[in-house]
């Protein structure tokens, strides 16, 4: 689990769907070797619910950013899609847990930087659409040294 601030836009949707996301990432971070492939859906299927939101909006969008934000929905989904039949498919000598550590050490990589770069557009879109205006976040002050 890392900051949590680095997964806040401002939008409720958006913000909650994240944190949804990063609670799964964890579970499968967790999993036990047989809880594995139900995991990796978990994952897959509440990343392609967000992402088919997200989607809707960035072609509404139309700016330069919207394909290759399209692009890293779909290939998130295809690297879980293949992960989970290799996992699914697996033999007792392979070491599945070899092939989902890099996969989440990639996924907490991933996330706060796909959020932060490009999720905040669809913030700012949604909010606009709304009301007018960008959205706020509001975070605490770090603490000041004594
Ligand atoms: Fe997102
Ligand atoms: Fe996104």
């Amino acid at each position: 689990m890392q900051e949590s601030s680095q997964y806040l836009l401002g939008d409720p949707t958006l913000d909650a769907d994240h944190a949804e996301l990063l609670r799964l990432i964890d579970s499968l971070s967790a999993a036990q070797p047989h809880e594995l492939v139900a995991a990796l859906e978990a994952l897959r299927d509440h990343a392609a619910r967000h992402f088919a939101v997200e989607d809707e909006e960035l072609r509404q969008m139309k700016d330069g950013n919207a394909s290759c934000h399209l692009d890293e929905h779909q290939a998130v989904l295809k690297s879980l899609a293949e992960v989970r039949d290799i996992v699914a498919g697996a033999g007792p000598s392979l070491d599945v847990a070899a092939l989902i550590r890099p996969l989440c050490a990639e996924l907490y990589r991933w996330l706060p930087e796909h959020v932060q770069a490009m999720d905040a557009g669809v913030a700012i879109f949604r909010t606009k659409s709304r009301f007018g205006g960008a959205p706020v976040v509001i975070t605490r002050k770090p603490q000041q040294a004594a």
